[in-house]
């Protein structure tokens, strides 16, 4: 399986404190069915400045961690980038890490509000070639009060993942049904982690269980899609 969404590179963001911590969530994801994990550190304008080329060369690291102790793992680089005035320009200029370089970016939304002019913007990056997968849809507050709005814009081309714990009551009763809704209506391309620690019962450890959540809703091949051969076009760029 694989997980396009995880905060598990060190001391780039709130995710891993640590290399300890990042080997653990390593371990944590093999023991779950993962083989491939995108590293997804935030960039955030003026709080996480995240550069493409730091990010690499913490992945390069990392696999060679993993390669030590025999993990049958890979990372691949990425981040989840928080939407901000300049993320165009920011795109443009390759200061962004898309997921595993492809066209494929992980956009993240403020929690309480979907921002306005929010269709210009995700048009101005289809016109670039870029799709925009948005993160945590079920836990938008937007979303949550008016979940057609996300359907609206997956009607124009944008992609939406979900978040394996939230499927699993791990954010309470309101993220789960959001995320039992939209799975039910095939507004999901994805199920991520979403880890940002090596906790036993933190968001990193609900991945097989999300699955079987997810073929509850949709089925089994359907729920095994969303963590196998979709993201697996993610990032291979297809
Ligand atoms: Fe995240």
């Amino acid at each position: 399986m694989i997980d396009i969404h995880s905060h598990i590179l060190p001391h780039m963001d709130d995710g891993a404190d640590s290399w300890s911590t990042s080997l653990n969530m390593c371990q944590q994801a093999v023991a779950n069915g993962i083989k491939t994990i995108v590293a997804t550190p935030h960039i955030l304008n003026g709080i996480y400045k995240n550069k493409p080329k730091d990010i690499e060369e913490k992945v390069k690291i990392l696999n060679q961690k993993i390669k030590e102790i025999n993990l049958p793992l890979q990372i691949l680089p990425g981040s989840e980038v928080h939407l901000s005035a300049d993320i165009i320009e920011a795109i443009k200029k390759k200061e962004i890490l898309t997921l595993n370089k492809s066209n494929y970016i992980l956009l993240e939304f403020p929690h309480t509000q979907i921002p306005l002019h929010i269709e210009e913007i995700l048009f101005q990056m289809q016109i670039m070639g870029i799709t925009p997968i948005l993160s945590h849809v079920e836990r938008n507050l937007k979303f949550q009060q008016k979940p057609a709005l996300l359907s609206q814009l997956i009607q124009k081309g944008v992609l939406a993942q979900i978040t394996a714990a939230s499927l699993c009551g791990f954010f309470g009763p309101i993220p789960k049904k959001i995320s039992q809704k939209f799975l039910s209506e095939e507004l999901v391309c994805s199920i991520a982690s979403d880890a940002h620690n090596d906790s036993k019962e933190g968001r990193g450890s609900f991945f097989s269980q999300a699955v079987t959540e997810a073929s509850k809703i949709i089925g089994h091949q359907a729920a095994l899609n969303l963590v196998q051969s979709h993201p697996q076009k993610i990032i291979m760029n297809q």
